[in-house]
């Protein structure tokens, strides 16, 4: 699914630059090449990116 229809950007994108990058989702627009461009996209962008900042700080569950 894409979550930035003006730069193409897939939410799987969007998360995975989350990972690797610090800032907001307009820093991460930026360090992928694709700056926002009508910004309709960004609250939800931002969400994305902290859902996933927020899942990746949470403790892994050990096997039983
Ligand atoms: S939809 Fe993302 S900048 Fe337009």
């Amino acid at each position: 699914m894409y979550v930035c229809i003006c730069n193409a950007i897939r939410e799987s994108d969007l998360r995975s630059a989350a990972r690797r990058c610090c800032g907001d989702a307009e820093s991460i627009y930026v360090s992928l090449g694709r700056p926002p461009q009508c910004r309709q996209c960004i609250e939800e962008a931002e969400d994305i990116v902290r859902e996933e900042r927020d899942r990746e700080s949470l403790p892994v569950a050990l096997p039983h």
